[in-house]
């Protein structure tokens, strides 16, 4: 079906492969309204997205003959996808900070479709913290991003920043306009991060486990229209609007909270890295160092449940379990003892050796294993990528 897709023109080199998208935008069917920004115009002119677009080319936020100030409120409000493409360093700050200073910044402002950023710049540029936390303040706001592809940059250097096929944009946006819906009606719990086992009142024994997996997960069951109840970790990452969120703190507390819910939830995903042990006596004080200079300090570590295998348990028949397997070695053999002892009906196997992939990562490399057998490799991928493909995966067992 026809929609209206905004696309927002920034001051990046690759603003001249928009053309090609507009072009095949149009011929999908759907009605596009161009943007640029004053930097945008200097890489591409706006009669060729106008020739292209078939409309009218919105560059300015003051001019009368393009229908005056609030021009921007009627833009945003026709959008049923807004697309940011190229998105340079500035304006990817300008809209995690939101600023509104020209036309198309105040339309990102007041704009309530989706919306998704296709970044592309030079690689030192892309990799510098400053962007990739305005790119995290944007996914925590729901903002949807395709990663930039590796090659040969303008620049002449070659690195990750290059703008991904044109093919590969029009494929994300076409998800985009007609989203998926099949987790409607299910409810789904998801744990994510890691665990913290207090030793003293001041320190504590916990894992590299970010939350970034499970956090992933929650967002895109929330997209596809479930419930979803998001047992975290501590984390330091922004919970999805929409879940209902139950903080926790050690493997203990989070099993009971997962017990509590689990008879209401037709779906469970493990996705914490959970601390297996727990000290055996917890010091009620701060454990002091004494002039004993021999003297050893010995924790006494004891078992925590394993919280899938209670889980597991207490499986009812057309309740769905996934867990992951958190592999050095031999990974999908562990994987599927891992499926089989804790009674689940998917497991995501991840060598946590491997280079972008597994605890902190953005990225993730990983193995879908089924009850059946069935052992579906994925290639490296963004964690939001991997978590579309889980879930495409849990409904196909639905
Ligand atoms: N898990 C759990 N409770 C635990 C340990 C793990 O629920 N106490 C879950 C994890 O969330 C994950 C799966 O079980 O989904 C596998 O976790 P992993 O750390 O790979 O394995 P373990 O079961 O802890 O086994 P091992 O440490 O021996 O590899």
């Amino acid at each position: 079906m026809a929609k209206t897709v905004g696309i927002g023109i920034t001051g990046g080199i690759a603003a001249y492969k928009i053309a090609d998208l507009v072009s095949r935008l149009k011929k999908d069917g759907h009605e596009v309204i161009v943007m640029m920004t004053a930097a945008a115009t200097n890489f591409i002119t706006p009669l060729t997205m106008k020739t292209l677009s078939g409309r009218e080319v919105l560059t300015d936020l003051w001019n009368e003959a393009q229908g005056f100030n609030v021009q921007h409120i009627d833009v945003a409000e026709q959008l049923d996808l807004l697309v940011i493409a190229p998105a340079t360093a500035n304006f990817i700050a300008k809209m995690a900070h939101g600023l509104g200073d020209d036309l198309l910044s105040t339309v990102v402002l007041a704009n309530t479709a989706p919306v998704l950023v296709v970044p592309s710049m030079n690689t030192n540029m892309f990799e510098n913290r400053i962007v990739q936390n305005n790119i995290a303040i944007l996914q925590d706001y729901g903002y949807h991003f395709l990663e930039p592809g590796s090659g040969h940059l303008a620049c002449g250097t070659a690195g990750r920043g290059r703008l991904p096929e044109v093919q590969d944009i029009l494929h994300r946006i076409e998800e985009l306009l007609s989203p998926k819906q099949d987790l409607k009606n299910k409810r789904i719990m998801v744990n994510a991060g890691s665990t913290r086992e207090d030793i003293d009142p001041v320190r504590f024994i916990t894992n590299r486990s970010t939350g970034k997996m499970g956090y992933a997960l929650a967002r895109e069951a929330l997209s596809r229209g479930a419930e979803v109840i998001l047992v975290s970790g501590p984390s330091q990452l922004a919970v999805p609007v929409g879940v209902r969120f139950i903080p926790v703190r050690s493997a203990q507390e989070m099993c009971e909270e997962m017990l509590k819910y689990q008879a209401d939830c037709d779906i469970i995903i493990g996705a914490a890295a959970v601390g297996d042990f727990r000290v055996a006596r917890v010091a009620g004080q701060k454990i002091k160092k004494t002039e004993d200079k021999t003297r050893q300090v010995v924790l006494e570590l004891v078992e925590n449940p394993d919280i899938l295998k209670e889980l597991g348990k207490r499986k009812t028949e057309h309740m769905i379990m996934v867990g992951f397997a958190a592999e050095t070695e031999n990974v999908l053999e562990n994987a599927k003892k891992k499926l089989l002892s804790k009674n689940l009906d998917l497991i995501v196997a991840n060598d946590v050796t491997v280079e972008e992939a597994g605890f902190a990562a953005d990225t993730n490399v990983v193995t879908l294993i089924d009850r059946a057998g069935s052992c579906r490799p994925l290639p490296k991928m963004s964690k939001d990528e991997v978590a579309a493909a889980i879930i495409d995966s849990v409904v196909a067992l639905l």
